[in-house]
């Protein structure tokens, strides 16, 4: 393993994704995560505690709290309220259905921002169907009704699929009814062995963006942000990249960057998991170490996998 910082990159990720736990009370037909239990061993509090101090040292700016379903862990709000403390800006990535009135009350009070709740459709059907638990969609009203009344900054996270693409306006009127200010639109991605029927085509991508961009130029009450399986491209597909788009996009994996398993390994991307890119694990290394000198995260610098998720060489989506 090579040390030292890359000239050219970050010294440090702008982002740290700490998936807490696999554990999750829905089963999403689309989920990367393959969440559903507790993978043991799984990294304690005490552990995700120290690591913080780590992310906070590298000057990482945001850590994203995901999972599994991150309101599950124990130690939930104990690692949120020592995010702030070590002044990064914690941000969650929840299905919704665990907001009680006094979870809203403790989210408030760690300052979690944003609050990022996965709606996959606008009724009970699609969303039950979706997310594998007909009571899920109740029980994301219920916890968005929460957090409107402790005006939590949620923001709502929507993965489109074969099933929900035709209730991208509902689902945008119900972020309106709630007072949410902003949607982001995203299309599945994944590995091959997820079901093939939920992904979009080309086309279908095309759609869903010309639709998002249509709403938001009636509605300006909610931003509307469709990223479809282009996650962190930030200037026009057909424009050649820019000299931000180097260090920032079209693939943020290893150049701004890293995600933690709940047992501890670590990723240059969510979205592979294969134990081929594991960079290595926090219990046996540190993040310098990891983030500096992983071949791994070189290997995701030195290469540009194209502009748009869907094209990763290692993902093999359409
Ligand atoms: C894996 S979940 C974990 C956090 C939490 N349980 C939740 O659902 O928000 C994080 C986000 O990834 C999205 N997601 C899951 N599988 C996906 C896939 N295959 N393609 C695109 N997004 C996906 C979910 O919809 C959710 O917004
Ligand atoms: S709620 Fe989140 S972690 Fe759980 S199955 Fe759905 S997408 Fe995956």
């Amino acid at each position: 393993m090579t040390t030292g910082c890359v000239p050219g990159w970050l010294s440090a990720p702008i982002e740290v994704t700490c998936e807490l736990t696999a554990a999750c009370n829905l089963a999403c037909k689309y989920c990367y995560a393959e969440a559903g239990i507790a993978q043991e061993p799984e990294l304690t509090t005490a552990e995700w505690l120290a690591l913080l101090e780590q992310v906070a040292s590298l000057g990482v700016f945001t850590v994203f709290l995901g999972g599994g379903e991150p309101l599950l862990h124990p130690g939930f709000f104990e690692i949120a309220s020592r995010a702030q403390k070590l002044r990064l800006t914690a941000a969650v990535s929840t299905n919704g259905t665990l907001i009680t009135d006094e979870v809203a009350r403790q989210l408030a009070e760690a300052r979690v921002a944003p609050v990022q709740v996965s709606l996959d459709g606008a009724n009970p059907e699609v969303h039950g169907f979706l997310s594998g638990r007909e009571s899920a969609f109740r029980q994301c009203i219920r916890g968005l009704e929460f957090a409107a009344r402790h005006n939590l900054p949620v923001q709502l996270a929507v993965t489109l699929t074969t099933v929900n693409l035709n209730q991208i306006e509902p689902m945008v009127n119900l972020a309106r009814h709630f007072g949410i200010s902003s949607v982001f639109f995203s299309a599945v991605l994944g590995p091959p062995a997820q079901d093939p029927m939920l992904m979009l085509s080309r086309e279908q991508e095309q759609m869903a963006c010309l639709t998002v961009e249509a709403l938001q130029t009636r509605n300006q009450e909610v931003l509307l942000v469709f990223t479809g399986t282009s996650y962190s491209s930030l200037s026009d597909p057909e424009q050649s990249l820019n000299a931000v788009d180097q260090v920032f996009s079209p693939c943020p994996a290893g150049r701004v960057r890293l995600v933690v398993s709940p047992s501890g390994n670590v990723f240059p991307c969510e979205f592979l998991r294969s134990p081929s890119v594991v960079a290595g694990n926090v219990r046996a290394m540190s993040l310098r170490e990891i983030w500096d000198g992983s071949e791994i995260f070189r290997s995701f610098r030195r290469t540009f996998s194209g502009r748009s998720c869907a094209n990763c060489s290692l993902l093999a989506t359409r």
